[in-house]
């Protein structure tokens, strides 16, 4: 991936992309002025940030759903990476600071998105530090998160919304948790039990039974018949209809399934990340940033999605990475940095009041929430992508194979 990278990474790119993790420290260091004890989440439309405590779950109200707090680990996340790129030791103490409020997360039953908020904060955090009490935290969350593993006779999943007495939450899942796969493949490494990464790869080939069309696109969400692990409907919650392809879903589905086949080494699961791209890439009809759902009939008047551009664009990588044909390699790579460079060009948030990084997010258009706004995991999937190419291994371990753990000592 070196030469890949030595190729693709202009002088013009170096400087864009250097340019956003500039932004991204000085935008960091005002708004921890500013912000409180909240976790920024996003922007509201006179631009300011608005905020959540990391403590807030996720929940029904009535039959409301709400995902509660999930942003709060990307924002350690962020101050990690501004660290490394500027080495301000104030965004270190900052992200230490922080991530004493999300520990608590943890031990969260309600939800499938501990693996998001601890991929982005734990996890790097040991990673630049070596302090081990990141590594237990990170280790707590992927033992709730194999623990959501509902068992059927036609295979197992991990249940996404709710507290598994719940059945709503325990007979669904959906594709955002193909995301939150990377915590498992960590912790299989890291503790060196191989049942996270086949819980893992469990909720993966369900995934791909149940979620994927014949086309490649997917399904927001699924539920399925407990007893057999059939599709009994497939449905969604933020995107325009059942039917409809949501981007950022898609997004998060080449995301995971890159990342299980980095975590195991079969090339099936490279193989089915390649074509659920192919299908993202080619539905970009007239620009790199997608609108907020590919079948929205209201196009071209709805608003985009940044933040499925970046987390494509970070998943992309992920395949660039691991492809064992130089040429496919490369040309993802430029994929990557074709999105990259538009979210660069046009998407940065460069007005002081408008905070965040990358403008167009869409958080939910069908609970009208954040929409045409900075949206926080947008900023870190953006930022994941950039550190990648710009400082690769040192913000996050790569998605990890049991066989590049280093040999044990002989006995
Ligand atoms: N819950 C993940 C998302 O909104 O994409």
């Amino acid at each position: 991936m070196t030469a890949v990278l030595d190729q693709i990474l202009s002088a013009e790119r170096r400087k864009a992309y250097g340019a956003a993790l500039d932004l991204l420290a000085t935008k960091l260091a005002e708004d921890e002025h500013m912000i409180g004890l909240g976790f920024p989440y996003v922007t509201a439309p006179d631009g300011s940030w608005r905020t959540m405590p990391a403590s807030r779950s996720a929940g029904y109200t009535g039959g409301a759903w709400s995902h509660g707090n999930w942003f709060c680990g990307f924002w350690v996340g962020l101050h990690l990476a501004a660290y490394l790129w500027t080495l301000n030791e104030r965004h270190l103490a900052w992200a230490k600071e922080r991530m004493l409020l999300v520990a608590p997360r943890a031990d969260d039953p309600n939800t499938h998105d501990i693996g998001f908020i601890f991929w982005g904060s734990a996890i790097p955090l040991f990673h630049v530090t070596g302090d081990p009490r990141y590594a237990g935290m990170a280790l707590r969350a992927a033992d709730r998160l194999r623990a959501r593993l509902i068992t059927t006779r036609g295979g197992a999943y991990i249940s996404s919304w709710g507290p598994l007495s719940d059945q709503r939450g325990r007979r669904s899942s959906a594709i955002d948790t193909m995301a939150n796969l990377p915590l498992l493949y960590w912790a299989a490494d890291r503790a060196d039990d191989g049942s996270f990464r086949l819980a893992g790869e469990a909720h993966a080939k369900m995934t791909r039974a149940a979620f994927v069309r014949a086309d490649f696109s997917t399904y927001h969400a699924v539920e399925y018949d407990l007893a057999t692990g059939a599709r009994a409907r497939g449905f969604t919650f933020q995107g325009a209809f059942d039917e409809s392809c949501w981007p950022r879903g898609q997004a998060w589905a080449i995301y995971g399934f890159a990342a299980t086949a980095r975590a195991t080494g079969k090339p099936e699961h490279l193989e089915l990340a390649e074509r659920l791209a192919d299908y993202y890439l080619a539905r970009l009809n007239d620009g790199l940033v997608p609108y907020w759902d590919f079948d929205d009939p209201a196009i071209p008047d709805a608003p985009r999605d940044s933040s499925a551009s970046a987390i494509a664009a970070a998943a992309l990588l992920d395949i660039g990475a691991q492809h064992p044909d130089a040429g496919t390699a490369g040309r993802r790579a430029e994929q990557a940095c074709s999105l990259l460079d538009a979210l660069c060009r046009d998407y940065l948030a460069h007005e002081p009041g408008h905070r965040g990084l990358l403008k167009c997010g869409c958080y939910s258009k069908s609970h009208g929430e954040g929409v045409a706004s900075a949206v926080l995991f947008g900023d870190f999937y953006f930022v994941e992508a950039l550190m990648k190419l710009l400082l690769p291994g040192r913000f996050q371990p790569p998605a990890c194979r049991s066989d590049e753990q280093p040999a044990r000592e002989a006995l």
